[in-house]
């Protein structure tokens, strides 16, 4: 039984007064746990207060980035060491943004998701596809080869742990997401990819999150397809009233 997920990446937005705010908006008004889990995603400068401020509520956080070594010359970058410390559960891994922007590879994603394993919090893994590669009937073979890539090295004890999440990059942001059946595809292939690598245990335990322009309005149809176990949610994540509202849409 694989418990579902709404998951807040806040992205490069908020200050420490509007991330106070926020928690402050959503206490008393979150679900238990066991039955929806939630998860905000916050800029590595506010981890370390949003853990204290949401300690003991059913929000768990995340960081939205982070490097592959634990320690060391590398001006800027942040430690998955010291995210774990702080209390940081969850990464964020190989964004669309992260990938297209900062020119991530395959193989850094890797050493990350090595790295937040490492460290014992869980990577949210994103696969990313352009309107051009859809076009190109490229979905799959690019699809799957992120997931495998990301997955290499990881063993079937950290996989069954894993979260990856179905990005692509032309529904980030843009108010209208991929149709539900593109979304089933997307999740689906993800997580046939992983029965490949791995099995159909650990295929049936691994969560598939979709990410692209999900908000109150269209978070039902999209929770239905039977391999989405979530969303990944940017724009409506980021005022308390949007979050709750989708999670008293949740079916
Ligand atoms: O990680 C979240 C995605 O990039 C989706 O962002 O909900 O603003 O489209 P969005």
């Amino acid at each position: 039984m694989r418990i579902p997920m709404i998951v807040g990446n806040w992205k490069m937005n908020k200050t420490a007064d509007s991330v106070a705010a926020f928690v402050d908006g959503v206490r008393g008004n979150l679900p238990d746990g066991r039955q929806l889990e939630t998860v905000v995603c916050a800029p590595s400068l506010f981890l370390e207060k949003l853990v204290e401020h949401t300690a003991g509520m059913p929000l768990e956080v995340g960081a939205e980035n982070c490097y592959f070594e634990d320690n060391g010359p590398f001006t800027g970058e942040t430690s998955p060491y010291a995210l774990s410390k702080i209390g940081t559960e969850f990464v964020i891994l190989g964004h669309s943004e992260r990938r297209k922007i900062f020119r991530e590879t395959d193989e850094m994603v890797n050493l990350k998701v090595q790295a937040v394993y490492r460290n014992h919090m869980r990577p949210i893994i994103c696969c990313d596809e352009t309107m051009g590669q859809r076009e190109a009937n490229a979905t799959v073979h690019w699809v799957v080869s992120q997931v495998i890539e990301a997955l290499k090295g990881v063993s079937e004890e950290q996989a069954r742990t894993a979260i990856i999440a179905y990005e692509p990059s032309w529904a980030i942001g843009v108010g209208t997401p991929a149709s539900p059946d593109q979304i089933e595809e997307g999740c689906y292939l993800i997580r046939q990819t992983v029965a490949d690598v791995y099995d159909d245990e650990i295929a049936n335990e691994v969560r598939v999150l979709y990410g692209g322009s999900v908000k109150p309005a269209n978070i039902n149809v999209i929770m239905q397809k039977p391999d989405v176990d979530g969303v990944l949610v940017g724009n409506a994540s980021l005022e308390p009233e949007s979050f709750l509202e989708l999670i008293s849409n949740d079916p």
